[in-house]
């Protein structure tokens, strides 16, 4: 197996997730340094027991909603590490909720939180750092009702098109920096969470985080450099 992400430094947010665990794991397995934000310590533990080598892995306690968290997130990885070769921001979550109709401020803001300004805090923080050493590349995650806008799940749908957005627009200012900016759209991702949440449903049409894993250290490759502003469809065979 060829490492060429061996010594890169990569932000995975949400490590201890569903997604997230496996893709701190396959970034460790090419030997990357890796550093996650946690909430939970015992979440945290299960993450470093998990991946093979976990002195590659650093876990800083954040809460990625809050501008003040994300900040000394980033300040404390500055302290750390010199540079940010690649952000996957994998932090966000669905609220299955209600018609539009039926949404309280509350549930709209909170998905608006979790899911667009998560990104929109933890992007600019790592495309400064990026901008300074005039490379890096940035993916962020949104989902399929992006694209079907299905019912009652409004607030979930829009925060992340505003993802979708927000990475485009980060792709164009990106251009003169050498920075290159992807959104990843999976479908419906082969979690534990979803297995329990479906216990009827065929899982194997939906996508692994292991695939989805594998696709974002493909992009976080050296030689690829032209890929950027794209939404990337990662369906499986929902
Ligand atoms: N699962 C799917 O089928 C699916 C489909 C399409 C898109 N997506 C998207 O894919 C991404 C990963 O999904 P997933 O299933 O892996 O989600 P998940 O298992 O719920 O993991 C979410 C991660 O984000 C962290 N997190 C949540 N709120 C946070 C906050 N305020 N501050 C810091 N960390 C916070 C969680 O930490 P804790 O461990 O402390 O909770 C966890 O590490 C999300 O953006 C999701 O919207 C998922």
């Amino acid at each position: 197996m060829s490492l060429q992400l061996k010594n890169f430094h990569v932000i995975v947010t949400g490590g201890t997730g569903g997604l997230g665990m496996t893709v701190v794991s396959e970034y460790i397995r090419q030997e990357a340094t890796v550093v996650t934000n946690y909430r939970d310590p015992a979440k945290m533990k299960a993450l470093e027991d998990a991946v093979r080598n976990p002195e590659r892995l650093t876990g800083i306690q954040a809460d990625l909603t809050s501008e003040k968290e994300v900040h000394s997130f980033f300040q404390e990885y500055r302290r750390k590490f010199k540079r940010l070769d690649v952000l996957v921001h994998t932090l966000g979550g669905f609220w299955m909720g209600a018609e539009i109709a039926d949404t309280s401020l509350e549930k709209w803001i909170m998905m608006q939180n979790l899911n667009l300004t998560s990104t929109f805090l933890c992007t600019r923080e790592a495309f400064g750092m990026m901008k300074s050493q005039c490379s890096g590349k940035i993916f962020t995650v949104a989902s399929q009702t992006i694209e079907n806008y299905p019912g009652k799940m409004g607030a979930y749908a829009v925060s992340k098109t505003g993802v979708m957005a927000l990475t485009r627009i980060l792709a164009n200012e990106g251009k003169s920096y050498n920075i290159q900016a992807n959104c990843l759209v999976p479908s419906i991702i082969d979690t534990e969470e979803n297995r329990k949440a479906m216990p009827d449903a065929d899982y194997t049409q939906w996508v692994t985080p292991k695939e989805i894993a594998q696709l974002f250290i493909q992009l976080s490759k050296p030689e690829s450099k032209a890929l950027s502003q794209s939404v990337l469809r990662v369906y499986g065979k929902v």
